[in-house]
């Protein structure tokens, strides 16, 4: 798809389909929901910040809420060497020296009015987030400096930026931190919810495989682990494909173990259920 700004064309990219489903936890998708609607014409639309641990859901929950509100969405993965133009506009060369202009995930959210999800952004510089400062208030647009043109967001154009709590990150100056508010927190989700995460993301599993996972993964949330509802459904699933492939009787137990091994390595054993000291 094409499209034409003060004489130059701009080709846009395609939306994100993902086959994902939000799973309990239904203050933080009303949270979000609430930071992107506006309640009169007056009102502007906020640009949040999904804050969490690796593996948590953040992801998820920003493409679930992107798709409750019935909105195509465009993933943007911010890197450490994302530039200012990567998230804008990128010139590509068509041959016979003409130049194609590609706008980036976030433009063509921009001007289709969908959704864009600016992916890990605390990996990204600030030379990068400071060419979003006047997308990010009331001025909503973004200047190119690449294609030489001004692009205005669409009325309907949301934006959400997922962030992980880990070290890698840049710290961003105050200026941008004030633009990316609300900042949303995602926790672990109770032993119940993350039951119904499994099995919504391994429906052909075993209940007693996903209940031992359960088991697993809240006894490493007590100890205060980073170990998250991904690796569960990591090992879940290995273990499941080693049980398919097993020979001896001892089978699930054994697959489940050598799957926590293999996911987390032999430490996180500690935290399977027959390894653990009860005391009463
Ligand atoms: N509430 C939930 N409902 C459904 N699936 C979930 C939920 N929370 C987590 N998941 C599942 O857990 C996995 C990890 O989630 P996701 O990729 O969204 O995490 P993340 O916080 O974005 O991780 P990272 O920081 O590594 O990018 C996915 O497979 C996702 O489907
Ligand atoms: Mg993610």
């Amino acid at each position: 798809m094409k499209v034409e700004i003060d004489g130059v064309t701009l080709h846009l990219a395609h939306p994100d389909e993902l086959p994902v489903r939000w799973v309990g936890q239904e203050e933080l998708m009303r949270q979000l929901l609430a930071a992107w609607m506006v309640v009169t014409d007056l009102d502007i639309p906020m640009s949040p910040r999904l804050i969490g641990k690796p593996g948590v859901g953040k992801t998820t929950l920003a493409y679930a809420a992107a798709r409750r509100m019935g909105r195509d969405v465009f993933i943007m993965q911010a890197t450490l060497d994302t530039r200012p133009e990567d998230l804008l506009v990128t010139p590509v060369i068509e041959g016979a020296g003409r130049l194609r202009y590609v706008a980036s995930p976030l433009v063509s959210a921009m001007l289709l009015g969908g959704i864009a999800i600016l992916d890990e952004g605390n990996r990204m510089s600030e030379k990068s987030w400071a060419s979003l400062a006047p997308l990010l208030d009331n001025r909503r647009y973004v200047e190119s400096v690449v294609a030489g043109v001004k692009i205005r967001a669409h009325k309907n154009f949301r934006l959400v930026t997922t962030m992980n709590d880990d070290s890698s990150t840049f710290e961003l100056p105050e200026y941008i931190h004030s633009r990316l508010q609300p900042q949303i927190l995602i926790d672990f989700p109770e032993k119940d919810e993350e039951l119904r995460i499994l099995k919504e993301n391994l429906p052909f599993a075993e209940d007693r495989i996903l209940q031992y996972v359960t088991d697993f993964l809240e006894q490493a949330h007590a100890a205060d682990e980073r170990y998250s509802v991904r690796d569960g459904i990591n090992i879940a699933r290995y273990a499941i494909k080693l049980k398919s492939l097993a020979t001896d009787r001892e089978h699930e137990r054994k697959a489940l173990e050598l799957a926590i091994e293999q996911t987390l390595g032999e430490e996180a054993l500690r935290y399977a259920r027959r390894n653990r000291i009860v005391t009463t």
